[in-house]
């Protein structure tokens, strides 16, 4: 292969997203539209890139140099038509010789496979130009690819655009996908030579296939077998159809990798997502961002799991975490919430209606039931009682608790930080542990119990509660009654 410098169009307006948001910029499965374009440069084995930006670059031009930082930038200030792009990159770009590929910022689908096909075909033909063509049952919208007489495999004559194009012309259901493979010699020479009389005053890379033709040079279109990939997103129902086609071929190539997946039709899965085989993901799932799921893990129903790493053999059901860990065999939900900062080591437990934030649970530690802990280390064996809270803020600053090993604590223990309870201590129900508790000792806090005998016969006088306390004490029962002819 020669060498490749791969042009990215990106200076187009998007103002039927109608955002404030660059539409190169809009994403699907956790990439920008721009992204996935710039992975699949990058996989067809680019040796240079430049990206011509221009419409709202303050946002577009810093978003590519972070993803890929040696990207030349090409400013085009005007956006007087694809052929003036290319042009403003060749000059940026000092691109002369190879091949020069021309591709558009925001066709989130075109995969880099295509893209070295396409290249591949191009050199080993020595062609001037070969256009990735595709064909589809409504090309409107689209250049058409012209044809000498003779029919689909007939040599390629031009590419004709949708407002230029006769009645016979727009029935050509072969398209131009908008990349082209270009020889860099002949793409530098004839940019000078295109000119804009045409129905949009635009000049138009697709004049350099005539004129190819005309100067005796070999033009060719290779078509697509998967024409999806060379769809836009022009509007947000665009853009939701592309996620949808994304997200099948995300779904489909982990199932293919041993990823059991009960309803691929509501599983959602980010690119960058890594999943190991024998993983299960159970319906109403959502992967996002850098989430990494381990062997024999299952996940679902009902989760979102956001940068999220679980470990092998976990159980995670109906939850909601972000920067989480979960360790390997350990247990979580239904209904918990993970924050940032959530590490559950292997074995460990977050039951359900808990919420964590910035703790690390140790390994087979438990946190069952109803709980919030916030900013705490807890040891390894631990049980924290249904209801327990780390009340971890002062009005000013957070601080942090910490809990040792093996650490049993009482229901509805309110921990106030900062506040150490030593190995194998325990605490008791409802205790408020302002000070630290030495290893193996029991802490209370609760008062003792007291009885007000007849409460609730004065203080609750005429109520049905007052009612059923007579009646029991009225029939001599020792504390409690038989269930009531009511039925309570
Ligand atoms: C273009 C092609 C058409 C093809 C279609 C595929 C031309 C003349 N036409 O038409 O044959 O079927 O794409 O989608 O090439 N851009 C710039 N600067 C400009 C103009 C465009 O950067 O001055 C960028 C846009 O941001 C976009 C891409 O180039 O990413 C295509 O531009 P657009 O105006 O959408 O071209 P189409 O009319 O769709
Ligand atoms: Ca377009």
């Amino acid at each position: 292969m020669s060498e490749l410098t791969v042009i990215v169009l990106a200076a187009g307006g998007g103002t039927r997203m109608k955002s404030k948001t660059p539409k190169m910029l809009h994403q699907i499965a956790g990439r920008s539209l721009v992204g996935h374009v710039l992975a699949a440069v990058s996989e067809a084995g680019a040796s240079r890139v430049v990206a011509v930006v221009g419409h709202q670059r303050e946002l577009v031009e810093p978003h590519i140099a972070e993803i890929l930082p040696e990207a030349v930038i090409a400013v085009q200030t005007e956006q007087l038509g694809t052929a003036h792009a290319v042009r403003v990159a060749v000059e940026a770009g000092a691109v002369s010789g190879g091949t020069v590929l021309v591709t558009y910022g925001d066709t989130p689908l075109l995969r880099g496979e295509s893209l070295r096909a396409l290249v591949a075909d191009h050199e080993a033909a020595g062609r001037a130009a070969t256009i990735l063509s595709g064909i589809v049952p409504e090309p409107s919208g689209y250049g058409r690819i012209l044809r000498a007489s003779g029919g689909p495999s007939a040599g390629v004559t031009g590419i004709v655009e949708e407002k230029d194009a006769t009645d016979e012309e727009r029935a050509i259901n072969e398209i131009n996908s908008g990349i082209i493979a270009f020889d860099g010699g002949f793409l530098a020479g004839v940019l000078p030579r295109i000119g804009n009389d045409n129905a949009k005053k635009e000049f138009y890379l697709t004049d350099a296939i005539a004129l190819a033709v005309s100067d005796g040079l070999g033009v060719d279109a290779f078509v697509l077998d998967d024409v999806s990939e060379a769809e836009g997103a022009n509007d947000r129902a665009q853009l939701a159809a592309l996620g949808k086609i994304l997200n099948d071929r995300i779904v489909t190539r982990w199932m293919k990798d041993g990823v059991t997946v009960m309803d691929p039709a509501t599983t959602w899965i980010d690119a960058d997502v890594e999943l190991a085989p024998d993983v299960t993901i159970l319906p109403g799932t959502q992967l996002i961002g850098a989430t990494r799921i381990d062997e024999d893990a299952v996940v679902g129903p009902d989760c979102t799991l956001k940068d999220t790493e679980v470990g092998h053999g976990a159980r995670v059901v109906r939850t909601q975490a972000e920067l989480a860990v979960v360790g390997p065999g350990a247990n979580v939900g239904p209904f918990s919430y993970l924050r940032p900062g959530t590490v559950l080591g292997e074995e460990g437990k977050i039951g359900g209606f808990v919420e964590v934030k910035n703790s690390t649970i140790g390994p087979g530690a438990k946190v069952p039931h109803l709980s919030y802990v916030g900013d705490a280390t807890i040891g390894e064996g631990s049980n924290i009682g249904a209801g327990t809270i780390f009340a971890n803020y002062d009005g000013v600053n957070k601080h942090r608790t910490r809990i040792g090993r093996h650490v049993k604590s009482g229901s509805g223990v309110t921990f106030v930080a900062p506040v150490v309870v030593g190995d194998g201590a325990t605490t008791g129900g409802e205790a408020l542990i302002r000070e630290d508790v030495p290893p193996g000792a029991l802490a209370v806090s609760a008062g003792q119990q007291r009885i007000i005998e007849g409460w609730a016969l004065t203080k609750r006088a005429g109520t049905p509660q007052a009612a059923a306390a007579e009646e029991a004490l009225e029939s001599g029962v020792p504390i409690v009654g038989e269930p009531s002819a009511t039925g309570e």
